[in-house]
Protein backbone atom coordinates (compact mmCIF):
# COMPACT_ATOMS: atom_id res chain seq x y z
CA UNK A 1 0.00 0.00 0.00
CA UNK A 2 1.05 3.78 -0.67
CA UNK A 3 -0.05 7.09 0.65
CA UNK A 4 1.56 10.08 -1.10
CA UNK A 5 4.06 7.65 -2.88
CA UNK A 6 5.26 5.87 0.63
CA UNK A 7 4.78 2.26 1.27
CA UNK A 8 3.84 0.99 4.11
CA UNK A 9 2.54 -1.73 6.21
CA UNK A 10 0.71 -2.22 9.68
CA UNK A 11 2.43 -4.87 11.84
CA UNK A 12 2.06 -6.41 15.30
CA UNK A 13 4.57 -5.39 17.47
CA UNK A 14 6.90 -6.85 20.01
CA UNK A 15 9.10 -5.40 22.80
CA UNK A 16 12.57 -5.87 20.50
CA UNK A 17 10.95 -2.49 18.92
CA UNK A 18 10.68 -0.75 22.23
CA UNK A 19 13.83 1.68 21.08
CA UNK A 20 12.26 3.29 18.36
CA UNK A 21 8.20 3.03 20.36
CA UNK A 22 9.74 5.26 23.22
CA UNK A 23 11.76 7.85 20.25
CA UNK A 24 8.44 8.44 18.46
CA UNK A 25 6.93 8.77 22.17
CA UNK A 26 9.02 11.12 23.75
CA UNK A 27 9.14 13.27 20.89
CA UNK A 28 5.42 14.01 20.04
CA UNK A 29 3.46 12.61 23.25
CA UNK A 30 2.47 15.59 26.07
CA UNK A 31 3.02 12.93 29.00
CA UNK A 32 4.94 10.04 27.41
CA UNK A 33 5.16 6.89 28.57
CA UNK A 34 7.83 4.96 30.77
CA UNK A 35 9.48 2.09 28.47
CA UNK A 36 8.21 0.03 31.96
CA UNK A 37 4.79 1.19 31.16
CA UNK A 38 4.86 -0.41 27.19
CA UNK A 39 6.76 -3.11 28.26
CA UNK A 40 4.05 -4.21 30.98
CA UNK A 41 1.31 -3.93 28.02
CA UNK A 42 3.68 -6.71 25.48
CA UNK A 43 3.22 -8.87 28.27
CA UNK A 44 -0.61 -9.08 28.63
CA UNK A 45 -2.75 -10.91 26.21
CA UNK A 46 -5.02 -7.80 26.77
CA UNK A 47 -3.58 -5.65 24.89
CA UNK A 48 -2.26 -5.61 21.17
CA UNK A 49 0.30 -3.11 19.97
CA UNK A 50 0.70 -2.28 16.33
CA UNK A 51 3.09 -0.60 14.45
CA UNK A 52 2.89 1.46 11.31
CA UNK A 53 5.81 0.96 9.10
CA UNK A 54 7.03 3.18 6.09
CA UNK A 55 9.51 1.11 4.56
CA UNK A 56 11.54 -0.37 7.49
CA UNK A 57 11.10 3.04 9.59
CA UNK A 58 8.60 3.00 12.65
CA UNK A 59 6.26 5.77 11.69
CA UNK A 60 3.49 5.32 14.34
CA UNK A 61 1.80 2.55 16.92
CA UNK A 62 -0.50 2.05 18.98
CA UNK A 63 -2.05 0.29 21.87
CA UNK A 64 -5.20 -1.29 21.94
CA UNK A 65 -6.97 -3.07 25.11
CA UNK A 66 -9.24 -5.55 24.00
CA UNK A 67 -11.96 -6.09 27.15
CA UNK A 68 -14.80 -8.03 24.97
CA UNK A 69 -17.44 -6.53 23.78
CA UNK A 70 -15.55 -3.50 23.98
CA UNK A 71 -12.32 -2.22 23.04
CA UNK A 72 -10.00 0.96 24.23
CA UNK A 73 -7.70 2.64 22.37
CA UNK A 74 -4.83 3.02 24.93
CA UNK A 75 -2.14 5.04 23.13
CA UNK A 76 -1.51 6.04 19.18
CA UNK A 77 1.15 8.46 18.10
CA UNK A 78 2.39 9.30 14.71
CA UNK A 79 5.78 10.37 14.83
CA UNK A 80 6.38 14.25 14.22
CA UNK A 81 7.85 13.57 10.31
CA UNK A 82 5.39 11.43 9.72
CA UNK A 83 2.14 13.62 10.77
CA UNK A 84 -0.27 15.44 8.63
CA UNK A 85 -0.13 12.68 5.73
CA UNK A 86 -3.24 10.54 6.70
CA UNK A 87 -1.35 8.49 8.74
CA UNK A 88 -3.73 8.84 11.84
CA UNK A 89 -6.77 8.31 9.76
CA UNK A 90 -5.09 4.86 8.05
CA UNK A 91 -4.33 3.44 11.26
CA UNK A 92 -8.09 3.89 13.22
CA UNK A 93 -9.14 2.61 9.41
CA UNK A 94 -6.70 -0.63 10.72
CA UNK A 95 -7.67 -0.62 14.08
CA UNK A 96 -11.03 -0.54 13.48
CA UNK A 97 -10.95 -3.55 11.03
CA UNK A 98 -9.55 -5.70 13.91
CA UNK A 99 -12.23 -4.60 15.76
CA UNK A 100 -14.64 -6.00 13.18
CA UNK A 101 -12.57 -9.10 13.01
CA UNK A 102 -12.64 -9.68 16.76
CA UNK A 103 -16.49 -8.91 16.95
CA UNK A 104 -15.67 -6.05 19.33
CA UNK A 105 -19.29 -3.69 19.38
CA UNK A 106 -17.60 -0.43 20.75
CA UNK A 107 -13.95 1.16 20.33
CA UNK A 108 -13.47 3.95 23.83
CA UNK A 109 -10.60 6.36 24.31
CA UNK A 110 -9.90 9.47 26.29
CA UNK A 111 -8.57 12.67 25.37
CA UNK A 112 -6.77 15.80 26.54
CA UNK A 113 -9.94 18.81 25.55
CA UNK A 114 -6.93 20.93 24.60
CA UNK A 115 -5.38 18.21 21.52
CA UNK A 116 -6.95 19.54 18.81
CA UNK A 117 -5.29 17.37 16.10
CA UNK A 118 -6.06 14.16 18.02
CA UNK A 119 -9.75 15.25 18.26
CA UNK A 120 -10.20 16.27 14.78
CA UNK A 121 -8.37 12.98 13.67
CA UNK A 122 -10.85 10.87 15.73
CA UNK A 123 -14.02 12.73 14.45
CA UNK A 124 -12.86 12.08 11.30
CA UNK A 125 -12.82 8.21 11.74
CA UNK A 126 -16.29 8.68 13.25
CA UNK A 127 -15.90 8.88 17.01
CA UNK A 128 -18.25 11.22 18.90
CA UNK A 129 -18.27 12.14 22.17
CA UNK A 130 -20.31 10.38 24.96
CA UNK A 131 -18.43 11.87 27.94
CA UNK A 132 -16.05 14.15 30.10
CA UNK A 133 -13.69 13.43 32.68
CA UNK A 134 -13.54 16.91 34.69
CA UNK A 135 -10.04 17.87 35.21
CA UNK A 136 -8.59 14.78 34.47
CA UNK A 137 -5.10 15.39 32.99
CA UNK A 138 -2.60 17.26 35.55
CA UNK A 139 -0.95 20.45 33.39
CA UNK A 140 1.55 23.06 34.30
CA UNK A 141 -0.92 25.34 35.16
CA UNK A 142 -3.33 22.94 37.11
CA UNK A 143 -5.41 20.44 35.13
CA UNK A 144 -7.50 20.03 31.95
CA UNK A 145 -10.16 17.42 30.99
CA UNK A 146 -10.63 14.26 29.12
CA UNK A 147 -13.25 14.23 26.30
CA UNK A 148 -14.53 10.46 26.73
CA UNK A 149 -15.46 9.20 22.57
CA UNK A 150 -16.58 5.98 21.14
CA UNK A 151 -16.72 5.05 17.85
CA UNK A 152 -19.28 2.37 17.31
CA UNK A 153 -17.87 -0.73 15.41
CA UNK A 154 -21.38 -2.78 14.56
CA UNK A 155 -21.86 -2.46 11.10
CA UNK A 156 -18.55 -0.48 10.92
CA UNK A 157 -20.55 3.16 10.07
C1 LIG B 1 -3.05 13.22 16.72
C2 LIG B 1 -2.17 12.52 15.70
C3 LIG B 1 -2.18 10.99 16.00
C4 LIG B 1 -2.72 12.77 14.29
O1 LIG B 1 -1.92 12.05 13.38
P1 LIG B 1 -1.77 12.47 11.82
O2 LIG B 1 -1.21 11.29 11.11
O3 LIG B 1 -1.03 13.74 11.73
O4 LIG B 1 -3.30 12.70 11.41
P2 LIG B 1 -3.88 12.64 9.91
O5 LIG B 1 -2.85 13.18 8.97
O6 LIG B 1 -4.42 11.28 9.65
O7 LIG B 1 -5.07 13.69 9.98
C5 LIG B 1 -6.41 13.29 10.27
C6 LIG B 1 -7.21 14.50 10.67
O8 LIG B 1 -6.76 14.96 11.94
C7 LIG B 1 -6.88 16.39 11.99
N1 LIG B 1 -5.56 16.97 12.27
C8 LIG B 1 -4.36 16.36 12.13
N2 LIG B 1 -3.38 17.21 12.53
C9 LIG B 1 -3.99 18.34 12.92
C10 LIG B 1 -3.53 19.56 13.47
N3 LIG B 1 -2.22 19.80 13.68
N4 LIG B 1 -4.44 20.49 13.81
C11 LIG B 1 -5.76 20.29 13.62
N5 LIG B 1 -6.27 19.14 13.11
C12 LIG B 1 -5.39 18.19 12.77
C13 LIG B 1 -7.46 16.83 10.67
O9 LIG B 1 -8.87 16.87 10.80
C14 LIG B 1 -7.06 15.69 9.76
O10 LIG B 1 -7.93 15.55 8.67
P3 LIG B 1 -7.66 16.40 7.30
O11 LIG B 1 -6.26 16.09 6.90
O12 LIG B 1 -8.69 15.86 6.37
O13 LIG B 1 -7.82 17.83 7.68
C15 LIG B 1 -0.71 13.06 15.74
O14 LIG B 1 -0.74 14.48 15.65
C16 LIG B 1 0.07 12.66 16.98
O15 LIG B 1 0.73 11.60 17.03
N6 LIG B 1 0.03 13.55 18.03
C17 LIG B 1 0.78 13.30 19.27
C18 LIG B 1 0.23 12.12 20.04
C19 LIG B 1 -1.23 12.25 20.35
O16 LIG B 1 -1.73 13.33 20.67
N7 LIG B 1 -1.95 11.11 20.30
C20 LIG B 1 -3.36 11.03 20.62
C21 LIG B 1 -3.50 10.88 22.09
S1 LIG B 1 -5.21 10.60 22.54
Amino acid sequence: MSVNNRAFVFRKLDSSAIGEILDIENEVQESPWSAQKFLSCFGDDLYLLAGLYVRTKLAGYAVLMVNSPDAELHNLAISKTGQNSGFATLFLTYLIDQCVRMSIENLFLEVRESNTAAINAYKKSGFIQVGLRQRYYQTDAGSESALILKREIAGKG
